[in-house]
């Protein structure tokens, strides 16, 4: 029979497991998964979670930029999307990760070139692409993502 501390228990670990999954980062080297956007002492994380962190950092940037109506400068290109190591191999070592890295390196470089006009729909697609990849391969901090997305 399960009284009512075992079934507690039982849920209380099944919750641990469930969010574990869907943080996809830091899974083997932390016994909780983050929360934090800039962890002030990163040596314990993967190149790839790092360069996330700065992406959306850069992200965010952007998106006050240009809801003010300016087209922010690129301050990097991003390339090491393409070689980063990640927490695990699998999630960046499949077709699909590569296809949303190229969509993705491409739309940063087509934001540079666009004009102030233009910048605002390519940016959506930019976010468009963060999600899309995350929903593929990591979609923890698709919350986190959403916030990307322009106001109006
Ligand atoms: C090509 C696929 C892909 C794209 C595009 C992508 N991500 Fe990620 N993201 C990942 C993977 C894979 C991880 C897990 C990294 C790890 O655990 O080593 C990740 C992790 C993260 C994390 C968690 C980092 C941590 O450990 O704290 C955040 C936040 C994040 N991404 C935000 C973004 C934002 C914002 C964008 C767009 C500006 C974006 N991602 C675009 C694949 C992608």
């Amino acid at each position: 029979m399960l009284n009512f501390e075992s079934m507690r228990k039982i849920i209380l670990s099944s919750v641990f497991f469930v969010l574990m999954a869907l943080s996809c980062a830091n899974v083997t080297k932390h016994s909780k998964p983050t929360t934090q956007s800039v962890n002030p002492n990163p040596d314990g994380d993967s190149e790839m979670s790092l360069l996330m962190r700065e992406m959306l950092d850069d992200a965010l940037r952007m998106k006050k930029a240009v809801e003010a109506g300016q087209k922010p400068k690129l301050l990097r290109s991003f390339i090491e999307l393409e070689t980063a190591e990640a927490t695990r191999e699998s999630k960046v070592d499949n077709d699909e990760f590569r296809a949303f890295t190229d969509h993705y390196l491409d739309l940063l470089q087509r934001f540079e070139r666009s004009s102030v006009a233009e910048s605002s729909s390519i940016y959506t697609g930019m976010i468009q692409t963060c999600m899309n990849c995350h929903a593929a391969v990591c979609p923890g901090p698709m919350v986190r993502i959403k916030q990307l997305y322009l106001a109006n």
